[in-house]
C-alpha cells in the first residue's frame, strides 16, 4: 500500500506514519510544517507545501503520481476551538479548502480511498448519554462546523467521483506511542496539566459543579496509539472490496468517560507531584459530559481501544520528561 498523509508531521499523523512504515507500507507526507515537526518523520519522504495554495491540486497530483499513491489520509487542519471563534474565516478557508483540494486531486488522479480526520466537536453539546454517529450534529464553534462540512464534502465526493471514505470522529486524544512523538501543544487538559505540574504550578479545573459523579467535566480520552490503529483499520477496510462503498462515519473513543479529577489523579501518580488543583469557573459552552458510543467501528472494522487512561497519562508524562531532557 502507498499512502499519502497530509499533516503527517503532526502529533497524530506522525503516529500513523510510524505504524505504517513499521509494517512495511510506503508513505509520503505532505505538510506545510506550520504546526508539524519534520524530525518526527525519520526518512519518510516529506513534500512541504500549503494545501490551500493556488497550485496545491497540481502539486498533490504530482505526489500521487510520483509515489503511486493508492490511499490518502487527510489530517492537515487547524484545530484550536478558541482560535476558530476568533478567526472563523481561517477555519473555513483552511480546513475545508485543504480538503477540497485533496478531493479534487484524488478525483483527477484516480485515487478512490480517503480517511478523513473529523472530530467529536461536530456534536456540539450532546446529551449526557453516550454519543452515537446517528445523534444530532450541531457544532457550537467554527472548528466543529469546519469538520462537519468536511464530512459533507467527502459524502458528496462519493456521489460525484466514486470516492470511498471513512470519516473518523476523534474524541479526546492523549498519550504518546513513543517518547519523541508526544504532543507538544499545550492546548488540552492532559498537556496543560502536565505543563503546569512540570513548572510546579497547580493544575486548573474549569468548574466542579457539573452534573457528573465528582462534579468535574467528563470526556472520553482515547490513547493516540489506539487512534492511530483505527486509521490503519480504516485504510485496510477501504483496500478490500467488502469495505465501505461510499462515505462512512465512525466515532473513535473508548466508550468510557473520565473526569478531570480522575485525569489529574493519574497525572499525580505518574509525576509523583500532587498539587491541589485551582477551581476556576466553567468555560462558557463546556458540556458536562461527552462520551463516545464506539460500537459501530467495533462491529464494522473490528477496532476497539485497548489502552487505559493511566497508559495515556503515564506515556504523556514520560514523553514530556524525555523532551525536557533532550532539549536541555
Ligand atoms: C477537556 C476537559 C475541560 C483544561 C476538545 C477539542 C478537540 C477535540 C476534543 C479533536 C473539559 C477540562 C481542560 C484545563 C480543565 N478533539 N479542562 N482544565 O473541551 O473536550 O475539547 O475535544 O478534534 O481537541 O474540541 O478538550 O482538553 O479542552 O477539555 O478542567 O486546564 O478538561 O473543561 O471538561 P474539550 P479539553
Amino acid at each position: 500500500m502507498s499512502v499519502l498523509i497530509t499533516g503527517g508531521a503532526g502529533y497524530i499523523g506522525a503516529h500513523v506514519v510510524r505504524l505504517l512504515r513499521d509494517r512495511g507500507d510506503d508513505v509520503v507526507v505532505v505538510d506545510d510544517l506550520s504546526g508539524g515537526d519534520a524530525t518526527r518523520l525519520g526518512d519518510t519522504p516529506l513534500v512541504e507545501f500549503d494545501l490551500v495554495a493556488v497550485d496545491a491540486v497540481d502539486r498533490l497530483r504530482e505526489v500521487v503520481e510520483r509515489h503511486a499513491v493508492t490511499s490518502i489520509i487527510h489530517f492537515a487542519a487547524r484545530k484550536q476551538v478558541g482560535e476558530s471563534v476568533a478567526h472563523p474565516e481561517w477555519y473555513f478557508r483552511d480546513n475545508i479548502g485543504s480538503l477540497a483540494n485533496v478531493v479534487e486531486a484524488s478525483a483527477a488522479a484516480g485515487v478512490t480511498r480517503l480517511v478523513y480526520s473529523s472530530s467529536a466537536a461536530v456534536y456540539g453539546l450532546p446529551g449526557g448519554a453516550a454519543v452515537t454517529e446517528d445523534d444530532a450534529t450541531v457544532p457550537i464553534n467554527p472548528y466543529g462546523e469546519s469538520k462537519l462540512v468536511g464530512e459533507w464534502l467527502v459524502r458528496d465526493a462519493a456521489n460525484a467521483h466514486g470516492l470511498r471514505s471513512v470519516s473518523l470522529r476523534y474524541f479526546n486524544v492523549a498519550g504518546a506511542g513513543w517518547n519523541d512523538l508526544g504532543d507538544p501543544n499545550v492546548q488540552n487538559l492532559v498537556t496543560i496539566a502536565i505543563d503546569r505540574t512540570a513548572r510546579g504550578l497547580a493544575p486548573v479545573v474549569f468548574g466542579d459543579s457539573f452534573d457528573t459523579p465528582d462534579g468535574t467535566g467528563v470526556r472520553d480520552y482515547v490513547h493516540v496509539m489506539d487512534l492511530a490503529e483505527a486509521h490503519l483499520a480504516a485504510l485496510d477496510a477501504l483496500a478490500t472490496a467488502e469495505g465501505p462503498a461510499d462515505a462512512v462515519v465512525y466515532n473513535v473513543g473508548t466508550g468510557r468517560g473520565a473526569s478531570v479529577r480522575e485525569v489529574l489523579a493519574g497525572l499525580a501518580a505518574a509525576s509523583g507531584t500532587d498539587l491541589e488543583p485551582i477551581i476556576d469557573p466553567p468555560r462558557p459552552g463546556d458540556p458536562p459530559s461527552v462520551v463516545a458510543d464506539a460500537s459501530r467501528i467495533a462491529a464494522e472494522l473490528g477496532w476497539r481501544s485497548t489502552r487505559t487512561l493511566d497508559d495515556m497519562v503515564d506515556s504523556a508524562w514520560r514523553a514530556h520528561e524525555w523532551r525536557a531532557r533532550t532539549s536541555a
